[in-house]
C-alpha cells in the first residue's frame, strides 16, 4: 500500500498528519498545505500548552499528574477558527481563546511536562481523533503519524537542522523588532528536542511510511508544494 499505513477507507476526507521538532515550520507549511486543499488545519501543541497556561493561572501543580488530568477533563475543550470562514482551528477553554497567553515564556518552558504527563496524552489524543472523525484537516504535532492517526491518508515527517531552526527563529524575533540570543534559542531548541524525542510515551519519532522532509535548505512554500505533491499522489493511489 502506498504510505505503508493502514488507510482508513471509512472517513469522508482525507486526513494530514504532520510531525516534527520545535520550530521547524510545521504550523506555518500546515496552514498552507490547508489553505491549498480547502482542509482545515490544527496545531495539536496549542492543546498542550492551553492545559500548561490554565494549569499555572490556577496554580494546579504540574507535577501532580492526577491534578492536571482533573483540570483538563472539568474544562469546556472548543477548537474553531477566529474569523469568519478561517480554516486554522483555535483552542478555546471554556469559552475563552488563548492565543496570545500560550506564547508566553512561562508556558513554552513548561508544557513539555505537561507533554508528559500520559492521563492528559491520552485525553488530548482522544479529542484529536474526534476533531479528525470526518476528515478534511491537516493536523501537526509530534505523535500525530505515530499514535493519533497512524492510519492517516498521507504522512509527514518535517526535519531541519537544530542551527537551521534556530536561525530562523532569530530572524523572526529580530524582524518583530525583539531581542534575540541566537546561542540560547539554539540551547532552548536542543533541550526541546530531547524532551520530545526522550520522552516515555509516544516520543516524537519518524512513523513507517511517512514522507520524510528535510526543510534545512527550502522555502516554506517549497516544502508546502512537495506535501501537496505527496497528498495528490497518495490520493490518486489509493483509489
Ligand atoms: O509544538 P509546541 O512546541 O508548541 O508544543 C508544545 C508542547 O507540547 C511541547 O512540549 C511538545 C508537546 N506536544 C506533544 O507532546 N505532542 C503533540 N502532538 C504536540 C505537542
Amino acid at each position: 500500500m502506498p504510505g505503508g499505513g493502514r488507510v482508513n477507507r471509512t472517513r469522508r476526507g482525507m486526513i494530514i498528519a504532520m510531525d516534527g521538532p520545535a520550530g521547524v515550520g510545521k504550523s506555518t507549511v500546515g496552514g498552507l498545505v490547508a489553505k491549498s486543499l480547502g482542509c482545515k488545519f490544527i496545531n495539536t501543541g496549542e492543546m498542550y500548552r492551553a492545559l500548561t497556561w490554565k494549569a499555572l493561572e490556577e496554580g494546579v501543580d504540574l507535577d501532580d499528574d492526577r491534578a492536571v488530568l482533573d483540570l483538563a477533563k472539568r474544562l469546556k475543550w472548543e477548537f474553531k477558527p477566529v474569523e469568519e470562514g478561517g480554516t486554522t482551528l483555535k483552542t478555546f477553554l471554556d469559552g475563552q481563546g488563548v492565543t496570545l497567553q500560550i506564547r508566553e515564556e512561562r508556558v513554552s518552558v513548561n508544557s513539555s511536562r505537561v507533554a508528559a504527563n500520559p492521563g492528559v496524552r491520552r485525553f488530548l489524543s482522544k479529542l484529536q481523533r474526534e476533531l479528525g472523525r470526518d476528515g478534511n484537516i491537516v493536523m501537526e504535532g509530534r505523535d500525530i503519524t505515530t499514535h493519533v492517526f497512524p492510519d492517516a491518508d498521507a504522512k509527514i515527517y518535517l526535519d531541519a537542522s537544530p542551527e537551521e531552526r534556530a536561525s530562523r527563529r532569530y530572524r523572526q524575533l529580530k524582524s518583530a523588532g525583539q531581542d534575540a540570543d541566537k546561542g540560547a534559542i539554539l540551547a532552548a531548541i536542543l533541550k526541546r528536542d530531547l524532551s520530545d524525542l526522550k520522552r516515555e510515551i509516544n516520543p516524537l519519532k519518524q512513523a513507517p511510511g511517512a514522507l520524510v522532509i528535510d526543510s534545512t535548505h527550502l522555502t516554506m512554500h517549497q516544502v508546502a508544494d512537495k506535501i501537496i505533491r505527496h497528498v495528490r499522489r497518495e490520493a490518486r493511489d489509493a483509489r
